[in-house]
């Protein structure tokens, strides 16, 4: 999938480098050609010559040297790349780079690139909750990084929380989604170049009192699938997404709430748009008033839960003054599936809805496969069960080919 793809891969000093080599063999079995950096400092983690013989490369470590400088030089070798990637992404190489600092052979060629540059950085959950740390990601976020994880976990200094490198597999798919969108971008029916996304995924969580709520079983993977395609298609996408343990796309403007009320608020806010795809398994109703402090059990039985309805996101969305042009609903349903999101393309007023079973059996809420019907205003489309990020592809580049006939 990525024949003939040029990757190269600059290997950050980090205790997470030795999986770097697991990724230069993944990307070559997928037809990739790596040339790799490595930073002084990732030398000390693992050899040059274990990297020599995984790439198949020479490995370039020195700035200043006579060979390198006669043969490419040290801008030629990012300007011959498809696209740099960072493995691991240290918090001093993302300070370095966030500045544009040149004073190694990495940090120069990033700042001497012109090819787009993903990153995935790990380390120490605390240095990378570091006010400073967060500067850095959001700097490098506005200049375009494409960044990979971090993920939750164990660290190698055995602490827990935000900090691990994502899955060598996560960074491999990531590679594939960007070349693969990169190449239908490149296709103009199914670009999303210039054009703002706003999407809604996973759940909602509805308080009973501080310890307790009302929830669903959403993981949010096909509304982040979707995130993941749209952003590869080249639009700009704006992610408002319940609670879920995912890693955010590389690349996504993400904002997480908790509620349906904080999720409208965030929608609305989020307007205009050129597409909205409302994917979040909202819940219709609340308990309308959550108690503060846990609830205790008492002589009296269970307490009496009054629900009231939530603010419908998406029927808000149909009938506001800033309308997307392409307004999208998803249906979950667990019987006569097309009939009941048919009846809801008219009472959300959306152009079109997806809709899918949820009954325990399908595995569609939280697996990571989905069959959906595409329900227009007059056609059924029914897909196979296929992985949620290919359906996400499919559904991008439908969309993308409904806006432009809006547009015309
Ligand atoms: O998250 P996953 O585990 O990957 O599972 C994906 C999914 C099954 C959650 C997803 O594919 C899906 O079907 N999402 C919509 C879930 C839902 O709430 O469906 P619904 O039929 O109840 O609602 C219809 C539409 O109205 C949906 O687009 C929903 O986002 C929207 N809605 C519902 C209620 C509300 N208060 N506001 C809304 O915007």
């Amino acid at each position: 999938m990525l024949d003939g793809k040029k990757i190269l891969m600059i290997i950050g000093g980090g205790i997470a480098a030795y999986k770097s080599l697991d990724l230069i063999r993944q990307l070559r079995a997928q037809g990739a050609l790596v040339t790799v950096i490595l930073t002084g400092a990732a030398s000390r983690f693992i050899s040059p010559l274990s990297v020599a013989s995984l790439s198949g490369q020479k490995v370039h470590s020195e700035l200043f040297s006579d060979n390198a400088e006669a043969e490419i030089g040290h801008i030629a070798l990012s300007r011959s790349a498809d696209l740099v990637l960072v493995v691991p992404m240290t918090a001093d190489l993302m300070a370095k780079t966030a500045q544009g600092h040149a004073d190694d052979l990495a940090s120069t060629v990033l700042l001497a690139s012109d090819k787009p540059i993903m990153a995935a950085p790990s380390m120490n959950a605390r240095m990378w909750e570091h006010p400073s740390t967060q500067r850095n990601l959001s700097l490098l976020k506005s200049d375009g990084v494409l960044i990979v994880g971090p993920e939750i976990g164990n660290t190698a200094c055995g602490e827990h929380g935000r900090g691990r490198l994502a899955e060598i597999s996560e960074i491999t798919h990531s590679i594939i989604m960007y070349f693969g969108a990169h190449d239908v971008a490149s296709a103009p029916e199914c670009s999303l170049s210039g054009k703002s996304v706003l999407i809604t995924a996973g759940p909602t969580y509805e308080p009973i009192d501080t310890v307790r709520y009302i929830a669903n079983r959403s993981s949010g993977k096909q509304g982040y699938a979707i995130a993941d395609a749209a952003r590869l298609a080249g639009a700009q996408v704006t992610l408002i997404s319940g609670p879920t343990t995912l890693t955010p796309p590389a690349g996504v403007n993400i904002i997480r709430v908790e509620t349906a009320e904080q999720m409208y608020n965030e929608v609305i806010k989020s307007l205009p748009a050129d597409i909205f795809v409302a994917c979040a398994a909202v819940a219709d109703w609340r308990v309308e008033a959550p108690v503060l402090g846990k609830v205790k059990k008492s002589k009296d039985g269970p307490p009496k839960l009054k629900l009231i309805e939530n603010p419908d996101i998406l029927a808000s969305v149909g009938k506001h003054r800033s309308r997307p042009k392409l307004v999208v609903g998803f249906a979950a349903e667990t019987e006569n599936v097309v009939l009941n999101a048919k009846e809801k393309i008219k009472k959300k007023g959306c152009d079109i809805i997806i809709a899918n079973d949820v009954s325990v059996t399908s595995g569609v809420m939280g697996g990571d496969e989905n069959a959906v019907h595409v329900v227009g205003k007059t056609a059924v489309d029914s897909w196979p069960k296929i992985p949620k990020d290919l359906v996400a592809e499919r559904l991008i580049k439908l969309f993308a080919k409904m806006l432009r006939r809006e547009e015309k």
